[in-house]
């Protein structure tokens, strides 16, 4: 398992930041990813429709991209319903689950663990990426679900058990502590570790009051707007579509062409390698640098 929380940033279209996102790091992991591996899922249960990642794959076969999100009322971005289902040889590979507002653990719960072992047993991918956009959290500032930080957290204890190469990412996110809470108890379930209640001590403490714990209880939630007949109706629609998929399609491996990306300090054909156990700030780097102009013979003038 991999995480970073920093990344997410699933809005990012390849010509256009949008939706607080300007590189779209997981179209970009998804991509290297690729070279190794034959197919790649994506879920993404921040509350936003992840729209950028659905975007580039949306002719292919070779990534599943699966969404669920708060869906109408023009909620941005307003992509996502249940019909975009991918075209071509991404027909039935692009999956979305569109809710309405207060959504909690419960519901989503149940829907996220049936959807996702329907997906796992039709399209058994190599490698899966998840998005945990806490925005999907209750009490966020721009999201209107009721999850708890647990219900969030069951998602990825559920993929976890699959054991499959499993990338953490973060994403959306509004009401800090919350998305601390969330994803420092999402850190622990990878690691298999259960955090106390009570928050330690740390520079950011006062933030966390009144009660400095790890599952505050606030209230009020908003109402769930999601019927039992609405869910059931959204999640035959998917399950329909997921039997669509014969099984999972296959694809003649080439050999990896080379990461797009190889910074020169992992160059091990330098002939001073740089250690990797220290860290050299940009500003040690810049001073190395020397400008061609600096080596005038006899100049007086030139800086030494
Ligand atoms: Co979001």
């Amino acid at each position: 398992m991999c995480i970073n929380w920093a990344g997410g940033l699933h809005h990012a279209k390849k010509s256009e930041a949008s939706g607080f996102c300007y590189v779209n790091d997981l179209v970009l992991c998804i991509l290297e990813m690729l070279k190794y591996f034959s197919r790649v899922l994506y879920i993404d249960i921040d509350i936003h429709h992840g729209d950028g990642v659905e975007e580039a794959f949306y002719l292919t076969d070779r990534v599943m991209t699966v969404s669920f999100h708060k869906y109408g009322d023009n909620f941005f971005p307003g992509t996502g319903e249940l019909t975009s289902i991918g075209e071509n040889n991404g027909k039935y590979y692009s999956v979305n689950v569109p809710l309405k507002d207060g959504i909690a653990d419960d519901d989503f719960v149940r829907l996220f663990q049936s959807t996702m072992s329907k997906v796992m047993e039709v399209y058994r991918p190599e490698a899966i990426v998840l998005q945990c956009g806490a925005d999907s959290l209750a009490h966020d500032r721009l999201g209107c679900f009721s999850l708890s930080i647990d219900g969030h957290a069951e998602c990825v204890s559920f993929m976890k058990k699959f054991n499959v190469p499993l990338l953490l990412t973060g994403g959306g996110g509004y009401t800090k502590e919350n998305v601390a809470r969330c994803w420092s108890n999402e850190t622990a379930v990878c690691l298999d570790v259960k955090l106390p209640n009570s928050l330690p001590r740390n520079d950011y403490y006062e933030y966390f009051g009144p009660d400095y714990s790890l599952r505050p209880n606030k209230f009020p939630f908003i109402e769930n707007a999601n019927s039992k007949a609405y869910l059931n109706s959204v999640r035959q629609q998917v399950f329909e579509n997921l039997n669509s998929i014969i099984h999972a399609p296959s694809v003649q491996m080439h050999e990896a062409p080379p990461d797009s990306l190889i910074p020169d300090d992992f160059d091990s054909n330098q002939d001073d390698p740089i250690n990797m156990d220290l860290r050299y700030s940009v500003r040690d780097k810049d001073k190395e640098i020397k400008h061609e102009g600096e080596f005038y013979e006899n100049d007086k003038d030139q800086d030494r």
